[in-house]
């Protein structure tokens, strides 16, 4: 048996098997609530035989979407909207779930990527002034954000609890903290973009201490047989930024606190980020963390090959792999590594006659008939 189809565990959550959808902003939210794109997309990568699919970056408040359409999570037609999704999924369904819970930061209200992403500044129609560790702005020439004071700070762990309560309620098996990608967690860890000296800034302790009460926030909110983990940028890719020796230093001090897993992901925060891309290139860092501090390790970016992806988990880089951008251009990617590598994946009764005749054994269960 390859061992990318081998079970895995994050905390109690019992996965089929080690491919993960990673979580993917839609922008196609109204007011944070869900429509009917969702139910077909997280519907389609629902049928496509990986074990877990995290929703995308679920805003904990309006002011902490990216751009106006961006999921949310603060209200009760967001979990209206949300229930509805999630009851087709699991009518139709095995996949475990769990919700990224997120705050922009600096980087909240922002055009679409298909709008070019700009910031939306505060004076135009559809923007809002955002927050931060400090008042540096993403990139040189936009507003700044406003920096969070004592009374801030406890509004955005009390709004990540309510998120997390919320997602509790709607039954995900596990939510992942969004401390990458350079949004608001991000923004206290890097000392590009935190510029405190108050007990939130400075020292690597000082810069991790929001982060931290945060996931304690969301832990304590979420049922304690439920796992909650951390998405984290390993480097910033800038020098004098955030680096592989904090995010050790933040993983060791997450899986002390009960942190359930870590997934390894990089850069975001700065736009002189120089990133050296290419198959597999947040892959060492994974291996670092996991090798260094016994974590549950997920790791992604430009993993889109079966041998590739089998190769992560059987050399013991990481734990598990989750595919972003392969998994929306083939969206039934573990069937098609199941038949590649041998193994065996679950694939809903509705599909199962299309199974090829070069792999007769490849749905689980699979079995028809006819008069
Ligand atoms: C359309 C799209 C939306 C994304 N949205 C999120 C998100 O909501 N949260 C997040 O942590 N990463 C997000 N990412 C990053 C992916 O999760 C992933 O880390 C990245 O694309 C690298 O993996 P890949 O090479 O498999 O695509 C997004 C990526 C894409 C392509």
């Amino acid at each position: 048996m390859p061992h990318l189809f081998d079970p895995f565990r994050i905390g109690r959550l019992e996965l089929a098997n080690r491919i993960l959808v990673a979580p993917m902003c839609q922008y196609s939210a109204t007011d944070g609530t869900p429509g009917d794109w969702h139910l077909i997309h997280l519907g389609h990568l629902a049928l496509s035989g990986a074990a877990l699919l995290i929703v995308e970056a679920t805003a904990v408040s309006p002011e902490g979407r990216i751009t106006s359409g961006d999921l949310g999570l603060y209200d009760d037609a967001n979990e209206r909207g949300l229930a509805r999704v999630i009851a087709a999924v699991r009518a139709h369904s095995p996949i475990a779930l769990a919700l990224q819970l997120a705050h922009a930061g600096r980087k909240a209200s922002s055009r679409a990527p298909w709008d070019g992403g700009a910031q939306v500044k505060p004076s135009e129609p559809g923007g809002w002034q955002t927050v931060s560790a400090s008042a540096v702005p993403h990139a040189e020439g936009e507003a700044p954000p406003l920096a969070l004071d004592a009374a801030g700070l406890a509004k955005i762990r009390v709004d990540f609890a309510a998120t997390a309560r919320r997602a509790a309620r709607l039954g995900f098996d596990g939510v992942e903290v969004h401390a990458a990608h350079g949004y608001l967690l991000h923004q206290f860890l890097s000392p590009l973009a935190n510029r405190r000296d108050d007990r939130y800034g400075g020292s690597l302790e000082n810069r991790m201490r929001f982060p931290l009460e945060v996931f304690d926030a969301v832990r304590a909110a979420f049922p304690p047989e439920r796992p909650v983990w951390v998405r984290v940028s390993a480097t910033d890719w800038v020098d004098g930024g955030w680096d592989i020796e904090g995010t050790l230093a933040f993983t060791h001090a997450l899986k002390a606190r009960g942190c359930a897993a870590i997934h390894v992901s990089s850069g975001g925060v700065s736009p002189r980020q120089r990133i050296a891309a290419g198959p597999g290139y947040q892959v060492p860092y994974a291996a670092r963390v996991k090798a260094e501090t016994g974590l549950a390790t997920v790791a992604v970016g430009l993993i889109t090959e079966p041998a590739q992806a089998e190769a992560i988990v059987a050399n013991g880089e990481a734990d598990a792999v989750s595919l972003a951008r392969a998994m929306l251009y083939d969206p039934r990617w573990p069937w098609h590594a199941a038949a590649a590598l041998g193994a065996r994946v679950q694939a809903p009764p509705q599909y199962w006659r299309s199974q090829p005749r070069a792999y007769k054994d490849l749905f689980e269960n699979a079995h028809f008939g006819q008069r």
